[in-house]
């Protein structure tokens, strides 16, 4: 069945004050002139254009799917998912339960294994094309944040300023205690990890963790900080893309919802339409409105997220820069033959290695490692980590925080997908 069109005596369905025909904010610059690529695009022209007078904010919200062409698997495709092929071996609960806290706590053997064989950044696991998007974004001065799930730390390597990254899951790159919360070297941890050993806290004897966020674990403090802001960089945000994700998981779902009403939300996805999602919480938020009657903001563009941002540059005469950036990356990596990757990932190596003027080594190379990693141990000095914690992830966002997230976006005809949940 076909949507009703937009009618003009409907509530105005950006402010809900005025009358759809009427109301001065239909005519608003935010407003697509079509739900489709050529919309964005066209909206995207007059960002740029903008750009010349005023600040411009596009915020990307990202997930497994952008680094699927890297050779990362995303978590819950059907035939290719971690969730559905990479678990089976470990006779856990449920597939979540790798990334549990409390089982984690009971058991380190499933997640080191996992470590060791699935998550160790490898050397050949680069920015894709939708990475180096977001930085041709950057390099225009439109991008102000990138939200994303992912813990390949493959925004770093495409040269996205940390400053603009918010890693909501956390990252690999430090570690720290799984019960004293003490932090450890990050690199120091996964080495040992890799090793086959099981690391312990210096302090209490708990199991050392890189500081990925677990189910049951607090948020990473940028996260919480944006949070209790109330998210501003969404509330001023020109544009939304949601790229490669489910949006199964809370609270990141819900920050879709952050943005003004009279905001362009794209979302590229190469299966989902959202319309299956299914969670345990029917609160969870992250609403869209692809299909429904009434849209007039949200744009699923359907495919492999590489080749929908090569179509937009194409379109938006920016290819060459895209095709230029990518072979500068490609170049420097080549020259430096990956010298540059690890350290890249793990900070607190290039001080070492560049005052022990050890050259880079293939991963699985150990002697020289063994040696700083002894001395770092020793020196005591670590990086304050990002991964202080105090938003609980496990049961996701809290009602108050989410109606302050949603109170001037809520609108009757906004249709809820599908709750969206903590574990799916
Ligand atoms: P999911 O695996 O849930 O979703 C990835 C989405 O990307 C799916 O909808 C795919 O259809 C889509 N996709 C895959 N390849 C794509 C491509 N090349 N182009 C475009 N879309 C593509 O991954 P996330 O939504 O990121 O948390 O999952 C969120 C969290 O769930 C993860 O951070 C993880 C997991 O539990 C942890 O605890 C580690
Ligand atoms: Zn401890």
């Amino acid at each position: 069945m076909g949507c009703a069109p937009l009618l003009p005596f409907n509530p105005c369905c950006l402010c809900s004050s005025g009358f759809n025909l009427f109301c001065s904010c239909v005519n608003s610059p935010h407003s697509l002139s079509s739900l489709n690529l050529e919309g964005v695009t066209q909206y995207l022209s007059k960002l740029e254009h903008r750009q010349k007078k005023r600040e411009v904010k596009i915020v990307v919200m990202a997930g497994a799917g952008i680094s699927v062409s890297a050779g990362v698997p995303d978590f819950r495709s059907m035939s290719t998912g971690i969730y559905q092929n990479k678990m089976d071996k470990y006779s856990l609960p449920t597939p979540q339960h790798m990334f549990d806290i409390d089982y984690f706590i009971s058991d380190q053997a499933p997640f080191y294994d996992f470590v060791k064989t699935e998550l160790y950044p490898k050397p050949t696991t680069l920015p894709t094309v939708f990475h180096h998007f977001m930085n041709l974004l950057q390099e225009k001065q439109m991008l102000s944040r990138v939200y994303t799930q992912n813990i390949d730390m493959l925004e770093r390597l495409a040269g996205i300023n940390q400053e603009a990254i918010c890693e909501v899951h956390g990252t690999l790159s430090t570690s720290s205690c799984a019960n004293c919360k003490k932090q450890c070297d990050g690199y120091s941890t996964m080495k040992r990890i890799r090793k086959g050993e099981k690391p312990k806290c210096e302090k209490c004897g708990g199991p050392q963790k890189p500081d990925i966020v677990f189910f049951g674990e607090k948020m990473p403090r940028k996260v919480q900080e944006q949070m209790k802001l109330n998210m501003p960089d969404l509330k001023k945000c020109d544009l939304l893309i949601v790229a490669g994700t489910s949006l199964a998981v809370q609270p990141f779902a819900s920050f879709i919802d952050a943005v003004p009403r009279s905001t362009p939300r794209i979302f590229i996805n190469r299966d989902s339409d959202g319309s299956g999602r299914k969670g345990d919480y029917d609160d969870a938020g992250g609403q869209h409105l692809w299909g429904k009657c009434g849209n007039y903001r949200d744009v699923l563009l359907r495919g492999d997220c590489d080749k929908i941002v090569t179509q937009i540059c194409r379109e938006m005469d920016w290819l060459n820069e895209l095709q230029n950036k990518i072979k500068t990356f490609a170049d420097n990596h080549k020259k430096k033959g990956g010298a540059n990757v690890e350290e890249k990932l793990f900070p607190s190596l290039k001080g070492e290695r560049r005052s022990s003027k050890q050259p880079w080594r293939a991963i699985g190379s150990s002697t020289s490692k063994d040696r700083l990693d002894a001395r770092r141990n020793s020196s005591g000095k670590l990086k304050k980590s990002e991964s202080e914690r105090s938003v609980t992830r496990n049961g996701s966002i809290s009602p108050s925080h989410r109606r302050k997230l949603s109170k001037s976006n809520s609108n009757s005809s906004l249709t809820s997908v599908g709750s969206a949940a903590v574990h799916p």
